[in-house]
């Protein structure tokens, strides 16, 4: 743990979270690597969220802790933006606003002219240039989480969490906006802690998975995902990546 620790990116070592009687976690530990890309899957009700709120900084874990960057969490704070779920933007603000409000909440502040030139930016990069000017309300789902993906983005946190952000999405937006966070993440090289239910989701957009048990949520492995290169939705029609698949539904299943 002590080697973790030293190290950059987020560490949490020996994290346990109590409600009431209900072990929800048990000292999880496990390391995202500076600018990696690590997902975390679990059983429905495991503590997936509850572990992510922890790292935000919304949750006090019981026991352990959670570095970033070498720092104790202790609270909610700017090295770390998170992706909701629920589109968690704005309903009175444009397109643009948003992108930019949480830029301008950030403790280091950057100037206006440099704002606007990082949200043109990430307009851009989103395909959401034509909308700049638009209300959240005229957007389709998959075009409001990709305002919730830039708005993180043009934040830059030392580390961006997202819990299930495209869970709310129809089957063929959801693959899509998996391949626009590949596309931005590539571009835009970051450390990246991704949980959801979906071992498909995981093995397609991770580096490493790691896979929860069921309640109380220990890390039950850590899985290298061994695919080089581009990934484009064709990969998951690959033997490979079935295969991998099995192998993690399997370990879940055994688990509940
Ligand atoms: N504030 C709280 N008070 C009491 N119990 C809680 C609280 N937050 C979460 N729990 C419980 O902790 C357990 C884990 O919940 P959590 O939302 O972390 O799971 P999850 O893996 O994210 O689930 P899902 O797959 O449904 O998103 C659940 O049994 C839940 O009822
Ligand atoms: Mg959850």
């Amino acid at each position: 743990m002590t080697t973790s620790v030293s190290r950059g990116g987020l560490a949490v070592a020996g994290v346990s979270k109590r409600y009431g009687s209900m072990t929800i976690l048990d000292e999880v530990d496990f390391h995202v690597a500076e600018g990696e890309f690590v997902a975390v899957v679990g059983p429905s009700g495991s503590g997936k969220t509850t572990l992510l709120n922890t790292v935000a900084g919304f949750v006090d874990p019981d026991e352990g802790e959670i570095l970033v960057n070498g720092a104790a969490v202790t609270g909610p704070g700017p090295s770390r933006c998170v992706v909701f779920q629920e589109y968690a933007i704005f309903p009175w603000l444009t397109v643009r606003r948003n992108i930019e409000f949480g830029m301008r909440l950030k403790a280091r502040r950057r100037p206006a002219a440099q704002r606007d030139e990082v949200v043109d930016r990430y307009l851009e990069l989103m395909g959401l240039t034509a909308f700049a000017d638009a209300l959240p309300k005229t957007l389709s789902g998959g075009m409001r989480q990709r305002v919730a993906l830039a708005r993180a983005y043009a934040v830059d946190p030392e580390i961006l969490l997202m819990d299930e952000p495209f869970a709310a999405l129809d089957a063929q937006t959801r693959e899509t906006m998996q391949e626009t966070l590949l596309e931005i993440n590539q571009k835009e090289k970051r450390t990246v802690l991704f949980v959801t239910h979906q071992v498909e989701e995981a093995i397609f957009l991770a580096e490493r998975v790691v896979v929860m048990s069921a309640r109380p949520a220990r890390v039950r492995e850590v899985v290298p995902v061994p695919w080089q290169g581009r990934r484009t939705h064709e990969l998951k029609t690959t033997v490979e990546f079935i295969e991998l698949r099995r192998e993690i539904e399997t370990m879940l299943r055994g688990s509940a």
